[in-house]
């Protein structure tokens, strides 16, 4: 027997609220798509700056090494003949500048080699990897141990607090690494000075069954303006220091693929705070 059953949507407002709900569905569907895109973009590019990035620094190390054999030679011919020119500069000069300059070459190309590291990280297909069950707070605390040396330099007010018996979380261990080391750096260099703080905590929501890591930081603040942009790949306020704005571009990705979210509250002038939240692991 087959029930055939019509319904008639007459309430204006339910069919505006269906309307409404596939237009936000579409405009998510359209954003994975972009994101899907820009990645294989990303990855591509990554790919295309890592071989002759590789040659920049191979031949940086070797220049550095025939500078260092041809160096005797130009220092005897500059006790023997007085002063002379490299690159339109005098030699008692290039002396010292010439291997600053290699070791810039060198420093450069690795930094161009981290930036690709993160770039492939981000373009990385996510899903069904290596998932395991462990202990937010084991990762919080090798967190700490990898950035000790800038907390130190970056603030006396450092302040940890980790749950007792917090449920176990699933998934990627090293990941929810980059994500806590990456929410810290932002922290610290969002720090006028040393004297204001930085606490990270961990704790569970029973009743949201989430654990979740917290970052609060008594820095700069965000401009409401920019709340929105902040996990958006390139978005940077740091241009004159080197901010690449793939960060929380990453992070975001990273923890989304945990089926976690990420949580924003900022006052500009007195600090933020960030919540990463994950859901408790059911098995
Ligand atoms: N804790 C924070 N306090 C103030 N601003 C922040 C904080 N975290 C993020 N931001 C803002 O969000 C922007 C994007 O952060 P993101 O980590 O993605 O990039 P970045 O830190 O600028 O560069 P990168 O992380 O690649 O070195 C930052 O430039 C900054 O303006
Ligand atoms: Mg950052």
């Amino acid at each position: 027997m087959t029930f055939f059953m019509t319904v008639i949507i007459r309430d204006i407002s339910v069919r505006k609220r269906l309307e409404e709900l596939a237009r936000q569905q579409e405009l998510k569907l359209i954003q994975a798509n972009k994101m899907t895109a820009l990645g294989t973009l990303v990855s591509g590019v990554a790919h295309e700056i890592n071989n002759p990035n590789q040659m920049i620094s191979l031949n940086a190390g070797l220049l550095a090494e025939a500078w260092h054999d041809a160096q005797d030679v130009l220092d005897a011919h500059y006790q023997d003949s007085g002063e002379f020119f490299l690159g339109g500069l005098p030699y008692s000069e290039m002396a010292q500048t010439v291997p600053v300059l290699i070791h810039d070459i060198k420093d450069g190309a690795s930094r161009i080699e981290r930036i690709v590291a993160d770039l492939k990280n981000f373009a990385r297909p996510k899903g069904a990897d290596t998932r395991l069950l462990f202990s937010l707070n084991d990762v919080v605390e090798r967190s700490l141990r990898l950035l000790g040396h800038l907390i130190a330099r970056k603030t006396s007010q450092f302040h940890v607090e980790l749950a007792n018996a917090l449920p176990l979380m699933s998934g990627e261990p090293q990941q929810i690494e980059q994500v806590i080391v990456n929410l810290i750096v932002n922290a610290l260099e969002a720090l006028p000075d040393s004297n204001h703080a930085v606490s990270v905590k961990t704790y569970a929501d029973v009743e949201t069954h989430t654990v979740n890591v917290e970052v609060c930081d008594q820095g700069v603040g965000i401009a409401p303006e920019h709340l929105a942009q902040l996990c958006d790949p390139f978005f940077t306020t740091k241009q004159t220091s080197g901010g690449t704005g793939l960060g929380l571009a990453i992070t975001a990705s990273l923890v989304q693929s945990h089926g976690g979210r990420l949580h924003f509250a900022s006052t500009l002038g007195q600090g933020t705070t960030v919540n990463a939240i994950f859901p408790e692991s059911s098995s």
